[in-house]
């Protein structure tokens, strides 16, 4: 199912419609637009955010069958999160619940978690791009998805047994708002599974580099400026942190420009360049934090417990 169209006229049927047959999803996603509706002053959606992942990014996708396709493939990045997310991960815990997926995008995610049918659990992808919604559904139709602005998310406190942040908070206006926000949706013992890019030095960060350099106008989002330990603490308010794993050496970087859209397809290649990675944020990134790295995956268990 996909919640998409938010602006048409809400009616309060469809709540009790959807509450009724147990979409739960559904119903919440009606009534907390309902609620912004009432508002004197609704808040406005981040209408120049919407246009570039509606507009450039998805529909490019949408209209390229090879794209598509490669991301059915045991890629580069849906391995490492196999590696350190969902395969430690133990998802019959999920069963039953609902798994929240915030700024699910065009649904690599869903297309490796979301079958309802045989792991038992629902999974439903947020995001604001319908574009990418309409490509994870098309992709994944067993999953639930719902167009909203994740700084405003429509969903009750304590409703999701896993909780996905992926690639997402560094996108935002105000990541701790968000973050915390998500955070307050798991309920008690949740997983919560979180990647992020991180802080790197700007010579590093190819975003950074190439604005000091004068070839990108303004400042962008992906110059990695979330740093791992303000991302940890925030976390540590509401989990406890199980386990957390850094990615991306510069060994990595040079690799996947060198490589192209070969890692992406090739699993062999795709396995030596993680091992690399692994290898020289061990070893050299240990003593030259230079060659640390700069993505984090990080699994927690929610907590109401307060933090020590
Ligand atoms: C880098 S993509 C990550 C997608 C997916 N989680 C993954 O790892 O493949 C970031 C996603 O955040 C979404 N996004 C950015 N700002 C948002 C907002 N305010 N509300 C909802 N989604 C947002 C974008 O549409 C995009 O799909």
């Amino acid at each position: 199912m996909l919640l998409e169209d938010w602006r048409q006229p809400i009616d309060m049927e469809w709540i009790g419609h959807w509450r009724s047959s147990g979409q739960h999803a559904a119903a919440d996603y009606w009534q907390a637009r309902l609620k912004l509706a009432e508002k004197a002053d609704p808040p406005a959606w981040p209408q120049e955010e919407m246009t570039h992942w509606d507009g450039t990014v998805y529909r490019e996708h949408l209209r390229d069958e090879a794209a598509r396709n490669a991301r059915r493939t045991d890629g580069n990045r849906m391995r490492a999160r196999w590696q350190y997310l969902f395969g430690p991960t133990d998802k019959s815990r999920w069963a039953g619940n609902w798994v929240i997926d915030v700024g699910c995008g065009e649904g690599e995610t869903a297309l490796t978690l979301a079958n309802p049918a045989t792991l038992g659990y629902r999974y439903v992808g947020v995001d604001l791009s319908r574009n990418g919604l309409q490509c994870a559904r098309q992709d994944s139709p067993s999953g639930d998805y719902v167009q909203a602005d994740v700084e405003h998310l429509p969903f009750r406190p304590n409703s999701a047994r896993a909780l996905l942040v992926l690639g997402t908070l560094h996108h935002l206006r105000d990541w701790r708002a968000v973050l915390v926000d998500a955070l307050d949706l798991a309920m008690d013992d949740a997983q919560i599974l979180i990647y992020e890019a991180i802080e790197r030095p700007v010579g590093l960060s190819r975003f950074a580099l190439a604005r000091r350099l004068g070839r990108l106008a303004k400042e962008s989002e992906h110059e990695n400026r979330i740093s791992a330990q303000a991302l940890l603490s925030v976390i540590a308010t509401h989990a406890e942190i199980e386990h957390v794993e850094y990615e991306y050496s510069p060994v990595r970087t040079a690799l996947v420009h060198f490589l192209g859209s070969r890692l992406t397809t090739n699993s062999r290649l795709t396995s030596v360049v993680l091992w690399l990675d692994h290898f020289t944020i061990r070893t050299l990134g240990h003593f030259v934090p230079v060659f640390g790295a700069g993505a984090i995956f990080v699994r927690a268990i929610r907590s109401r417990r307060a933090p020590i």
